[in-house]
């Protein structure tokens, strides 16, 4: 086995003490700082940390509305607080769905408490989408997700061009993102976005991992859009339209270019039903 140095500075004179999560764009290690405070350090592969950057300045910017303190950051590396506890997703697949998404909005009305964050530096989601309208279908891909595919993409025009009222948002919150601690909710991982406050809680319905049976039960859907549009004060028609346009593009980002098939097909025919309602 070959060990590779971690790159971070010297002068955060860490120890580290053990890998906890690997994916696609960073790894974490938990680590100790001199003074015995536990840290979480965030490696990411690129020192363009995949378009994330800006999500940690704007979770230092919501240090007092319930994100993660941000210790440090320097190039690839990011060094937080450590956050002990279950994370929303592990007490939704503990057996208490129904309280994890309760929690969920809970954080987001506190995230987007006045007065709202600088929104200097942060990505709009009209680059967000932008790959969602250049998108290719291969010859085997059913009729029913191409039909689906080409509403949603004209839906998230639609919402594109009539945003209005844009803050700045976390991107990436779902039950994962969030960890439960002693000193209340914390939300970690934001990619740091710029635009309408319906889409902020709209990707939340494809979630918690893992339980891709909930949801899809359509109470469950329901229960949580307008448990979502209340914590975010949004249309809860526009909120499920995000959830389509969001959906589609993360069948985008999972094509490699031409979709072919994608097990969210028929959670994307779902959400569009649910928007016609
Ligand atoms: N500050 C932290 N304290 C404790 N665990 C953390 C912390 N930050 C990240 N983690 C753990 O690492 C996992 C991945 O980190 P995250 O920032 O969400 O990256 P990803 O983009 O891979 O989802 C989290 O789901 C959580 O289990
Ligand atoms: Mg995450």
């Amino acid at each position: 086995m070959t060990l590779v140095p971690l790159e971070f500075p010297e002068s955060w004179r860490l120890t580290i003490i053990e890998p906890v999560a690997d994916t696609g764009l960073a790894k974490v290690w938990k680590a100790k700082m001199p003074d015995g405070t536990l840290v979480a350090l965030k490696l990411y592969h690129k020192t363009d940390r995949g378009n994330e950057a800006p999500g940690a300045r704007l979770l230092a910017r919501w240090q007092n509305y319930g994100a993660v303190r941000i210790i440090a950051e320097q190039g690839k590396a990011v060094l937080m607080k450590w956050l002990d506890g279950p994370s929303l997703g592990d007490i939704a697949r503990g057996g208490s769905p129904g309280k994890a998404s309760e929690l969920l909005a809970e954080v987001a009305r506190s995230l987007h408490a006045k007065p709202q964050v600088e929104p200097t530096s942060l990505m709009d989601l009209s680059a967000v989408f932008a790959s969602l309208f250049n998108c290719g279908f291969s010859q085997d891909c059913p009729e029913t997700l191409k039909r689906d595919m080409v509403r949603a993409i004209s839906i998230a025009r639609f919402l594109l061009d009539t945003q209005s009222g844009s803050v700045p948002l976390h991107g990436d919150l779902h039950h994962d993102n969030v960890i439960q601690t002693s000193d209340g909710l914390r939300v970690i991982d934001a990619k740091g976005y710029y635009g309408d406050p319906a889409f902020e809680l709209a990707n939340a319905l494809r979630h918690p991992k893992g339980l891709p049976h909930l949801v899809r039960q359509p109470e469950q859907l329901n229960r949580c859009v307008a448990l979502y549009s209340a914590a975010m004060d949004v249309q809860a028609k526009r909120l499920v339209q995000w959830a389509a346009a969001k959906c589609a593009l993360s069948i985008v980002w999972r094509s490699n270019g031409e979709i072919v098939q994608d097990p969210e097909a028929n959670l994307l025919n779902q959400f569009l039903r649910a928007a016609d309602q």
